[in-house]
């Protein structure tokens, strides 16, 4: 699948824009708040139906307009295919239509052949200088995105979670209390041990894939287990924090570079060459669960990066579709340039 086409209409700071892709990589360059990322925002949108900065939906349309429209034109095997989402503020709600060649779709029919999105954008540092939390929201998105049991698992997880700590916070016996826990204790080792064998799974597989040209990349996955026993050494504490103090809300991840750790030590391009790492190993996840190749979204992610590590990234998105955003020309062969 290739998107060949994208028109927007009152999208962020767009009244009305059409850009066609003519190359496998394309770089959307301009000056600073012009609309790169914008534009990379509205692929992304159109593709996955939500924006990629987590704000309120209706922030999406431009200013003092009250709708919205994204459409795009796929080809799929030499025939091409019209997506296209609106969205129209009405009395201070959202609401959004999908459509697929002019007929009106839900969103999971609509999603279900479309090709799978990676992106990189500057707000992904947080996976190294975040926190544990951060690097915990990005490992759920990627194992949820194809493992359904993962997603339910770490639900019912977080749900169970907050009914045994408020049992910690409530005042009854320790007879009581530890009655009381049996079941949710129960409960907590089996869904939690799922989640830590699925996440010890995606390391692995990181792990299989480590060289990146002369840079070598890994990751440590640091387990909290969740296990009758750690739950049983850890009551004491537990009830002094009244809180469950074992188990994969509290895990980390270490990445390093040339064995060093990057969260504590590396500069601003290894951090950025981190998270390409672990970019590259989406792309290629999804290439082995789906089969098929993603698109690609690159925001920002050449600044700070000289000559030399440019030359890492090209010939990994040259097997992609790529779009990414730029302040000033990249010096590569074989691409298109959009001059905003
Ligand atoms: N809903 C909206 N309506 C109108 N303008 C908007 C809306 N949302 C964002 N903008 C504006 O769009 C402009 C372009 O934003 P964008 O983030 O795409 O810039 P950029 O080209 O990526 O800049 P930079 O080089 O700084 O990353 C900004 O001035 C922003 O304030
Ligand atoms: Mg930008």
């Amino acid at each position: 699948m290739f998107l060949k086409k994208i028109t927007l209409f009152n999208f962020r700071n767009f009244k009305n824009l059409e850009l066609n892709f003519e190359k496998n990589t394309t770089f959307i360059v301009g000056k600073n708040s012009l609309g790169k990322t914008n534009i990379l925002e509205a692929v992304y949108f159109l593709i996955n139906g939500v924006g990629f900065r987590e704000e309120k939906e209706e922030e999406l349309i431009k200013i003092e307009e009250n709708q919205s429209q994204v459409l795009g034109s796929f080809l799929v095997d030499n025939d091409f295919l019209t997506y296209e989402i609106k969205i129209k503020l009405v009395n201070g709600k959202i609401l959004k239509k999908f459509y697929i060649e002019n007929t009106e779709k839900n969103h999971f029919q609509y999603k279900k052949d479309l090709i799978k999105t990676v992106l990189f954008s500057p707000d992904q540092l947080n996976i190294i200088i975040g926190s544990p939390q951060d690097r915990r929201d990005y490992f759920n998105k990627i194992i949820g995105l194809f493992d359904y049991q993962y997603k339910k698992s770490l639900n019912n997880y977080e749900k169970a979670l907050r009914k045994r700590n408020k049992l910690l916070e409530a005042k009854i016996s320790i007879d009581k209390l530890k009655e009381e826990l049996r079941f949710w204790d129960d409960y907590l080792i089996k869904q939690g041990s799922y989640l830590s064998l699925k996440r010890q799974e995606y390391i692995d597989f990181l792990n299989s894939h480590q060289k990146v040209d002369v840079k070598f990349f890994s990751i440590k996955y640091l387990k909290n287990e969740i296990s009758k026993k750690s739950l049983e050494d850890s009551f004491e504490e537990s009830l002094r924090y009244r809180k469950t103090l074992v188990g994969p809300q509290k895990d980390d991840f270490e990445i390093l570079i040339n064995e060093k750790n990057v969260h504590k030590f590396a500069s601003r391009s290894e951090q950025r060459l981190a998270i390409f790492w672990l970019k590259i190993n989406e792309i290629k996840y999804i290439e082995e669960n789906l089969k098929t190749k993603p698109i690609v979204l690159l925001d920002d992610i050449f600044s700070e990066l000289d000559d030399t590590n440019q030359k890492l990234i090209f010939p990994i998105i040259k097997n992609y579709q790529t779009i990414a955003t730029a302040i000033n020309k990249i010096e590569e062969n074989d691409y298109q340039i959009i001059y905003l």
